[in-house]
């Protein structure tokens, strides 16, 4: 199977072995700052589950995973901040040094909103790993913890993003050009 006509006109604006370069960096920051913990991974689905498989095998700590299952209700391609838990967390949070794991943070809503379902839990620390980050376009206070890269305000897919469920198998992160590409 080679390329679909839809995903070769996608402009490629983060390759593979920008992807894997960078993560590997945030791993070892990560493994740093966390030095003799034992950080509590949580994974926002569906979109981040790639970017945490790589990031945890860049971690020299021990760690601990769970999941969060979410839908964002989305007007067009903006999240509207209205979040509905579809996978709720397996394992207790409390006393854990929590690292959140996201794909994207655009307005920072989704965010903001785990943060408070999060914080309540009474973690240790609650942290946020993302990405990207499109700090142009934030509506909310939120600031992750670490960033893979910072990009324009451009809708982009692969590497477990998605548009409409569509294009999350691509290696890479690609902009959806009939929607805004730089
Ligand atoms: P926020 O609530 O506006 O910060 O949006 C966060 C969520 O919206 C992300 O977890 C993604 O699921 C989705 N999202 C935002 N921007 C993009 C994008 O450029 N591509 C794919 N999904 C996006
Ligand atoms: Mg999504």
């Amino acid at each position: 199977m080679g390329n679909t006509s839809a995903e070769s006109s996608l402009e490629v604006l983060l390759n593979a072995s920008q992807i894997a370069a960078r993560i590997r960096e945030l791993g070892e920051e990560i493994s740093g700052d966390y030095l003799g913990r034992t950080p509590h991974l949580v994974g926002v689905l569906k979109g981040a589950w790639i970017f945490m498989a790589d990031l945890i095998r860049h971690l020299s700590l021990e760690v601990t995973v769970d999941f969060l299952g979410i839908e964002s209700y989305a007007s067009g391609t903006t999240s509207s901040g209205e979040v509905k838990i579809t996978k709720d967390l397996d394992v207790s949070i409390v006393g854990r040094d929590v690292l959140v794991v996201e794909d994207i943070l655009d307005t920072g809503r989704t965010y903001h909103y785990l943060r408070g379902v999060l914080s309540a839990h009474q973690p240790e620390s609650l942290k946020l790993v993302t990405l990207l980050d499109k700090t142009g376009r934030r509506a909310v206070p939120v600031k992750a913890d670490y960033v893979g890269f910072q990009i324009p305000d451009v809708f982009v897919v692969g590497y477990g993003l998605d548009y409409n469920q569509q294009f999350r198998r691509l290696p890479d992160v690609r902009c959806l050009r009939h929607i805004a590409c730089v």
